[in-house]
């Protein structure tokens, strides 16, 4: 064996070794309660999807995402959609879950999060306002089941 065969062969026994510890190193200090939360993850169960129906804004109102074991429902445009599968956007301390249970028109189409906007009310939209509120629809039409239609419900616009 002459000297250079040499070193390329120690060189690779570093690399050997160098994995052998990464690899023992996960094995042994992996934090066990991340591998659970991921375990959960593969795991994670949604409720059974809401039953089609129109309902009331009082009964839309049960579905705002506190109770984990119902669907997670909001409306916009008069249309309610089933958004249990966004649940991360959508559920408990989710960053859109004032959107729920309740006709979020006005917040969509100012792209706003701001109380007095988590309403149905767009009778002063201007056009772009209500380009966006659209946009959100079609988005929502995509991704998510529609359960049906607000009946008492304030949504104004004509659009
Ligand atoms: C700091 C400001 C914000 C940031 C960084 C942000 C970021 C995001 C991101 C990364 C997504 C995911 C996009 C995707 O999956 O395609 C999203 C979705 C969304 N955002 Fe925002 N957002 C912000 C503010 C807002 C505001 C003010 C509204 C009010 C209307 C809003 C409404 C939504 C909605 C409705 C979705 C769709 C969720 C879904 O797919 O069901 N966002 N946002």
């Amino acid at each position: 064996m002459n000297l250079s065969s040499a070193i390329t062969e120690l060189s690779w026994m570093r690399v050997a070794i160098a994995l052998a510890i990464i690899y023992l190193a996960r094995v042994l200090f992996i934090n066990p309660g991340e591998k659970r939360s991921t375990n959960d993850d593969e795991e994670e169960t949604f409720p059974e999807p809401m039953a089609k129906g129109d309902l009331t804004l009082a009964q839309l109102r049960e579905y705002d995402g506190r109770d984990e074991t119902k669907p997670i429902l909001l409306a916009a445009k008069g249309i309610i959609f089933d958004v249990t599968r966004g649940r991360d956007f959508y559920g408990k301390g989710g960053p859109y879950n004032a959107f729920t249970g309740i006709d979020c028109s006005r917040a969509l189409g100012k792209v706003s999060l701001e109380e007095e906007n988590l309403c149905a009310d767009v009778s002063d939209f201007a056009a772009s306002e209500r380009d966006a509120l659209n946009g959100w629809v079609a988005k929502f039409e995509d991704k998510y089941p529609v359960v049906g239609k607000v009946t008492d419900g304030k949504y104004n616009g004509k659009f």
